[in-house]
């Protein structure tokens, strides 16, 4: 631990942990004089120096990895969101070397990237603790079911995230295979990896808009070369709609760049809309994400969760004219509300509460990472997605992020609102059993 490190705690300490600290400080001084003193007097024969090894551990890597104070919520209404990220030795969950199922993309550790203090960072909510991530236990629960991600690349980012967080807890690594032979690297519309002894498939669908993109009608525009049907779901959904959990995401695509000004236009009804814009379009898609899940998905099986946009943090440009975030080493823990990155998140907020009233769409959880993920400017895979060598200063990713990192957060999220919904769900079936119970 070197004194940036230590400062970077000392931040985030409360004052109890601060006293706390102190006290230990003291203890692990009077270590440190012991040991000394032992090897002053030729006898410590280096057993000080472990003590006051283990003082340290005990020190840094013990309880102020919790918050003790505070009970670990399965129940209740604790906000999961609401919280701050906080430094953590414990962490990360996994070694990216460990993990067969990250592109080389995201393993920004083997690609060059000589920090590793982005894999610190732990979200904790402010009124609550997060259950622990049990790789075990939730392979449990998926035992015989299908869980998918649906959506864009950093849907697979997150997706690749679970693999190895799951994987992690599988000993026989070959148990886990893709069930039509595909390696990860293969960027195809879909992939599907089983977890032989849970027989759980963990999925993922590439589509990045939700909705259709195709050919436009006959008779369009000759600037039109595309059309999103922005009332059609995509064509993949029918592979996903009875899987078990499925979390959707969406927004990066949805830019007049990846759109408009790539001949990609909007279509409803048959009907290219000239004049609809993106933001319009995007909560179009939105709806008809919320309609679809009215008509077509049995939510008494399956679990919805939409995950929040997760914002890009390119400086100095965007990502095609040299935007940076390779300098970047702390979280931004203060990070301004901006606009830019609220319209994605409002969009598809306003569009699934607006449908809230009708009884199945308020059951999509949405997995509110936006803002905290604001906070984590240093976490992407910014210079180092390319392998050995590091990519060119103009060519950054800074809207995918290094694995171990961020994503994993967003898996213990959703996690702990997985955890949350099956006991409020045993519990109502419980209340259904016992009122249903003969009454003599
Ligand atoms: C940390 O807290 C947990 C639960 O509060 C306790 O079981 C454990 O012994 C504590 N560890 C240390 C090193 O104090
Ligand atoms: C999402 O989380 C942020 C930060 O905690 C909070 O300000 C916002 O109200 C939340 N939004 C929703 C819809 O839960
Ligand atoms: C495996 O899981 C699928 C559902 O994902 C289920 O249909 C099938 O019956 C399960 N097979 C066994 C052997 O339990
Ligand atoms: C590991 O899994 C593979 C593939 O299912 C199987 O062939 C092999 O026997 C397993 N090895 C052990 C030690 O269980
Ligand atoms: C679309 O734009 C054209 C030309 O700018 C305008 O004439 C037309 O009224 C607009 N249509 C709608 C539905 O706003
Ligand atoms: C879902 O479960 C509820 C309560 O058990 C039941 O009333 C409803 O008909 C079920 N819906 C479907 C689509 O099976
Ligand atoms: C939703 O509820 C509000 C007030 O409870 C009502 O005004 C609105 O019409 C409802 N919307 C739908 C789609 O049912
Ligand atoms: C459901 O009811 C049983 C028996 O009444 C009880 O043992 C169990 O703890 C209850 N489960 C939940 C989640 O409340």
């Amino acid at each position: 631990m070197n004194q940036l490190d230590f400062f970077k705690k000392l931040n985030r300490l409360t004052a109890l942990e601060l006293s706390l600290s102190i006290a230990a400080f003291l203890v692990l001084t009077l270590c440190l004089l012991c040991s000394l003193f032992y090897f002053d007097n030729g006898v410590g024969d280096g057993g000080g120096g472990v003590r006051s090894r283990a003082g340290v551990t005990w020190w840094f890597g013990g309880n102020l990895s919790g918050n003790a104070e505070l009970g670990f919520s399965e129940e209740g209404d604790c906000d999961y969101f609401d919280g701050k990220w906080v430094w953590d030795e414990t962490y990360p969950l996994y070694d990216s070397k460990d993990c067969l199922f990250i592109d080389g993309g995201f393993r920004c550790s083997e690609n060059g990237r000589p920090d590793n203090s982005y894999t610190k960072w732990r979200w904790q909510p402010n009124k609550c603790n997060m259950p622990r991530f049990d790789a075990k236990a939730m392979l449990e629960k998926l035992r015989n079911k299908r869980l998918a991600f649906v959506g864009d690349s950093i849907g697979r980012n997150q997706w690749e995230s679970l693999l190895c967080m799951l994987s992690s807890a599988v000993s026989n690594k070959s148990s886990i295979y893709e069930v039509h032979g595909n390696p990860i690297t293969k960027h195809m519309g879909s992939l599907v990896f089983m977890f032989r002894d849970y027989n759980c498939t963990i999925e993922y669908y590439r589509a990045p808009f939700l909705v259709v993109q195709g050919r436009p009608p006959g008779g369009s525009p000759p600037n039109v070369k595309y059309t999103l049907k922005v009332d059609k779901l995509d064509w993949s959904s029918g592979k996903w709609k009875d899987v078990d959990v499925l979390i959707l995401n969406a927004g990066h695509w949805w830019t007049n760049d990846k759109t408009i000004k790539s001949g990609c236009y909007f279509e409803e009804g048959n009907a290219v809309k000239m004049n609809m814009t993106v933001e319009t379009a995007f909560r179009r898609s939105i709806e008809t994400v919320a309609s679809w899940i009215d008509s077509q998905v049995d939510t008494n099986k399956t679990s919805i969760f939409f995950r929040s946009y997760a914002p890009v943090h390119f400086s100095g440009g965007d990502w095609k004219t040299g935007g940076t975030c390779h300098l970047e080493t702390m979280p931004d823990l203060t990070a301004p509300y901006l606009p830019h990155t609220w319209g994605h998140f409002n969009t598809v907020n306003d569009a699934l509460a607006d449908h809230a009233n009708k009884s199945h769409v308020s059951k999509v959880n949405l997995l509110n990472v936006t803002y905290l993920t604001l906070q984590r400017r240093e976490a992407h895979s910014s210079l180092y997605y390319l392998g050995p060598k590091p990519a060119p200063i103009h060519r950054q990713d800074c809207s995918h992020w290094c694995l171990p990192g961020v994503p994993d957060t967003w898996n213990e999220l959703l996690y702990a609102v997985f955890l949350k919904k099956q006991q409020q769900l045993l519990r109502s079936k419980n209340s259904t059993l016992v009122a249903e119970a003969p009454s003599n």
